[in-house]
C-alpha cells in the first residue's frame, strides 16, 4: 500500500493540486482536481475527475477536461462547478502561453447533462482592462436570481484583488469591478477566490500570494451585491487552516444544503514539494477530507463531513490520567478526545506528530517530524481553551480539528509502522479511537 492514503483523494500517478468543479449532481458528488500525469509541478494541467455516492469512497473517472483547444492550450486551470436544472456547468481558466513566456487567460465554460461527458463552450469572460493576465480560477454561485462569478486577479499595479461579474444566463457576463478595498494589502495575487454566502454572514475565502508566502485565508464580512463590494468586518483575515500544508480550498453547497469544503494538502516551494517521499512512488499530493463549514461565534468553523463516521471500525475507548499509551497498529485512524477540562496536555502520534497545550498561556505547540532532515517543523497557535480534538490520520497525512473545528491543522506526516500514541494529561480524559482501514 505504500504511503497512499486510504480515504483521501490521491492520484494513482502524477501530480495533484487544487480541487476543482465541486458539486453534487443528480445525487452524486463530483470532485475534479488539477492533475499532471508525471510528478512535475508545472505543465499543461488537466482536470482529473472523481465521483462518489457517499463522500468516502471515490472512483476515478479519468480526465474530465483536457487542454485541447486554442484558448486553453497550456492548461485547463482551476475553476468551479454549479448545477442548474438538468445541467452541470464547469467554469475554468484557459491558460495560454506564448514562446516569449507571455500569458493569456480566458474564463471558459463546459457543460454536461450526464456528469460524464463535458461539452466545451469556449471562453465566456475575456480579460477586462486594468489587470495583468494573472487572472484566473472563476467561482460561480447564485444569489437573488442572478449568477455571480469571482475571479482571482492581479491589477496593473501588481496588487491582488478579486474581480466580480454578474450574469442572467451563465453565458453573458458583465464585469462589476474589483470586489475588495484596494487600500488593504491583498498581496500580489489572489488565487482561487470563493464567496461562502452563509445567509446573514458572508465569508471570503482566498488563496493569497504575498511576499511572505501563499496562504489560504478567510475574511468575515458583508457582501453588497448592489455595489459589487465585499466589506470585511475585521481588518485582518485568519488562516483557514493552521497546518503546514494547505492551500486552494473551495466550497460548494450540496443537495441537502450543507456547505462542504475541500482543499489541497500540498503547496510550498518546489524543492519542498519534490522532496516528499511519495515522489518515489510516482505520485504527489492529496486533497483534504470533505469538511462541512458552519458559522459559530461569527466565525467559520470546519468539521469533518458526517459521512466520515461510516469509515469507523473497531472502536476502542480508554479513560485515564497521566501517561496513557494506545497501540492500534494502524496508520489510518480517527482519534477523538472530548470534554477536556482546563489542563495541560501532551499528545504524541508515533513521534511524527506531537502537540503540547499549556493551560497557563493557552498556547498550543505543534510539531511535525521532517522527512528531509533532522528534527521537527514547529507552530504555535493560541486557543483560549482546549475543549476537544479530533484527528484523522491516513498513511501520510494528518488533519487535526480543535474545539469542534474552531481551528484546523492539516499536514503531511509520514508515519512509520511504529505508531504508538502517547498522551499525558493532568486530569482524567477519555479517548476514543477507530481504525479507518479497508476490510
Ligand atoms: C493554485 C493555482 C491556481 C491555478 C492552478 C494551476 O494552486 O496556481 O491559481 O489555476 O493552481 O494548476
Amino acid at each position: 500500500m505504500g504511503m497512499r492514503p486510504n480515504y483521501h483523494i490521491s492520484p494513482k500517478h502524477g501530480f495533484l493540486n487544487d480541487p476543482n468543479g465541486l458539486a453534487q449532481f443528480q445525487g452524486k458528488y463530483h470532485v475534479f482536481y488539477q492533475w499532471l500525469p508525471d510528478v512535475v509541478p508545472q505543465g499543461n494541467k488537466i482536470w482529473r475527475h472523481c465521483v462518489s455516492e457517499d463522500l468516502i469512497h471515490w472512483s476515478d473517472q479519468g480526465c474530465g477536461l483536457k487542454p485541447e483547444e486554442w484558448y486553453e492550450k497550456n492548461g485547463c486551470y482551476s475553476g468551479s462547478g454549479i448545477t442548474e436544472g438538468d445541467s452541470y456547468y464547469l467554469f475554468y481558466t484557459g491558460n495560454v502561453r506564448d514562446s516569449e513566456g507571455g500569458r493569456e487567460t480566458y474564463q471558459c465554460l463546459a457543460s454536461s447533462s450526464d456528469g460524464v461527458n463535458f461539452h466545451k463552450e469556449g471562453p465566456v469572460v475575456y480579460l477586462p482592462e486594468g489587470y495583468t493576465p494573472h487572472f484566473r480560477d472563476p467561482k460561480v454561485w447564485k444569489k437573488n436570481g442572478r449568477w455571480w462569478m469571482v475571479v482571482g486577479a492581479q491589477t496593473k499595479e501588481l496588487k491582488g484583488n478579486v474581480a466580480l461579474f454578474v450574469s442572467y444566463d451563465l453565458k453573458k457576463w458583465q464585469w462589476k469591478g474589483n470586489m475588495l478595498d484596494s487600500s488593504m494589502d491583498w498581496g500580489y495575487m489572489c488565487e482561487c477566490p470563493d464567496l461562502a454566502d452563509m445567509g446573514e454572514r458572508q465569508f471570503l475565502i482566498v488563496s493569497r500570494q504575498k511576499e511572505d508566502g501563499c496562504k489560504g485565508m478567510v475574511f468575515a464580512g458583508i457582501m453588497d451585491y448592489e455595489q459589487g463590494r465585499f466589506h470585511i468586518s475585521e481588518d485582518t483575515g485568519v488562516l483557514l487552516d493552521e497546518g503546514f500544508d494547505f492551500y486552494a480550498p473551495q466550497t460548494f453547497t450540496d443537495e441537502s444544503g450543507r456547505r462542504l469544503l475541500m482543499g489541497w494538502i500540498g503547496a510550498g516551494e518546489i524543492e519542498y514539494q519534490m522532496s516528499q517521499p511519495t515522489v518515489k512512488e510516482g505520485w504527489l499530493h492529496v486533497l483534504t477530507i470533505p469538511r462541512e463549514v458552519y458559522v459559530k461565534n461569527d466565525r467559520l468553523y470546519q468539521k469533518p463531513a458526517e459521512e466520515l463516521k461510516h469509515l469507523r471500525k473497531n472502536e476502542e475507548s480508554i479513560c485515564g490520567t497521566g501517561e496513557i499509551a494506545i497501540d492500534r497498529h494502524s496508520k489510518c485512524m480517527e482519534i477523538l478526545a472530548e470534554g477536556l477540562e482546563n489542563q495541560t496536555i501532551t499528545f504524541d502520534f508515533g513521534k511524527v506528530i506531537k502537540f503540547l497545550y499549556k493551560k497557563e498561556s493557552g498556547n498550543l505547540l505543534v510539531f511535525r517530524k521532517k522527512w528531509n532532515g533532522e528534527g521537527y517543523d514547529e507552530k504555535e497557535i493560541h486557543l483560549d481553551k482546549l475543549e476537544d480534538f479530533r484527528i484523522y490520520l491516513d498513511q501520510s497525512t494528518a488533519e487535526i480539528f480543535l474545539n469542534q473545528g474552531e481551528k484546523v491543522l492539516t499536514m503531511k506526516s509520514y508515519f512509520t509502522e511504529d505508531t504508538l500514541i502517547h498522551m499525558n494529561s493532568e486530569l482524567q480524559i477519555k479517548v476514543k479511537t477507530w481504525l479507518l482501514e479497508e476490510e
